[in-house]
């Protein structure tokens, strides 16, 4: 099948493919879209059954980081890295060489970061054959390093806005909130959340880890089965993505989902299922754009100062999407969706 048959081609600036036989290297790197700049997104290392996989998730994920960089406010377009591995996972330097060559001989139009199976190393590995890389170890002061934290802050205040939105409240002190998932992002948002007040109930398939953070903050914890569908003021689903389906919408009895997993939606028929129930939903890249805030002014020369100024805004970017499905009766995640392709001069 040629690139642009593909369902998820949606109209990509462009698809390379990468082939370095000596270097063991077959690597897709899909451009969605510079129109609000450089394509940003990271490269992921993976096995795939079938060669058009790797390419439907090039596409499919370039496109995501198209909205997610427009929606985060930054000048980046979206693009997105995929390494093709054997059967045996094999990732040698040569292969990684001949990937940042690959990257820099695309001019500065991708910029590339660290996404599934790829390491710090890696990335630095990357890195001596191109400067467009980012999500390396910070300079003092300057934005970089691990997402979550960022990540975390921005879910708090998203989580804050919907708060005073749906329930009227400024403060999340005495809101009942239910966090699926207390590691990297999800453990930090229950700390924000535990020092404004809120009432916690957690679930973790690491059972010591959600254990240890409830003792720390007087939290309950349940079974991750039972976590999205309690009797609570907000569902925070910060785990695995595709935890919106059918099933667990019907069972929801929260009136907010907020929280930082990527594509929480199962499929596109989920953003209509979660409105019709009435729930108030923050849509997933606009809520957990902290990260790609924190990578994305790495490669612009942000200060940390910078990262936190614009991690504070995330909450105006929800209430734009929250405003217009008001105004229009759409679900949000069609309205984000559709303010996204506005921004990259697409709407
Ligand atoms: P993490 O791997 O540090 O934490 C995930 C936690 O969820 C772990 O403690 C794990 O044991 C737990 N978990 C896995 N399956 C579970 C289940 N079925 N039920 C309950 N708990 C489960 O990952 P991190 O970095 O905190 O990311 C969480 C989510 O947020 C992911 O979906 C990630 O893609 C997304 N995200 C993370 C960003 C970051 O800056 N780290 C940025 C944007 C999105």
């Amino acid at each position: 099948m040629a690139p642009w048959e593909y369902r998820d081609f949606d109209d990509h600036e462009s698809v390379h493919v990468f082939r370095d036989t000596a270097a063991g290297l077959t690597a897709v790197i899909a451009i969605h879209s510079t129109a609000l700049g450089p394509a940003a997104g990271g490269v992921r290392f993976w096995h795939y059954a079938r060669g058009e996989d790797a390419i439907t998730d090039a596409l499919r994920l370039s496109r995501g980081m198209s909205f997610k960089n427009a929606m985060a406010g930054l000048a980046l377009g979206g693009g997105k890295g995929v390494i093709v591995a054997d059967a045996d996972r094999r990732k040698t330097p040569a292969m990684l060489q001949s990937f940042g060559n690959a990257v820099e001989s695309l001019g500065g139009r991708y910029v590339t970061a660290a996404d599934v199976a790829m390491t710090d190393a890696d990335m630095i590995a990357i890195g001596g054959e191109t400067r467009h890389v980012t999500g390396l170890p910070p300079k003092p002061g300057m934005a970089g390093g691990d997402p979550g934290p960022a990540t975390a802050r921005g879910v708090f205040l998203g989580v804050k806005a919907a708060v005073a939105r749906a329930l009227g409240k400024d403060s999340v002190a005495g809101v009942h909130v239910a966090v699926q998932g207390v590691g990297s992002v999800g453990g930090r948002l229950a700390r924000l959340l535990a020092a404004e007040g809120a009432r916690l109930t957690i679930a973790d398939v690491d059972g010591a880890r959600a254990a240890q953070l409830a003792a720390e903050l007087g939290a309950e914890t349940v079974t991750p089965e039972a976590i999205l569908t309690l009797p609570v003021d907000v569902v925070s689903p910060c785990a695995l993505g595709g935890v919106l389906d059918e099933v667990t919408i019907a069972g929801l009895q929260a009136p907010i989902v907020a929280g930082a997993a990527n594509n929480q939606l199962a499929t596109a028929a989920d953003g209509p299922r979660i409105h019709a129930r009435g729930i108030l939903w923050a849509p997933d890249y606009v809520i957990n754009a902290g990260g790609i805030i924190n990578v994305g002014l790495q490669y612009l020369g942000g200060t940390i100062a910078d990262v936190e100024a614009r991690v504070a805004r995330i909450p105006d970017r929800l209430i734009e999407v929250w405003d217009e499905s008001t105004a229009s009766g759409e679900p949000a995640a069609i309205v984000a969706q559709r303010i996204a392709m506005r921004r990259i001069g697409r709407g």
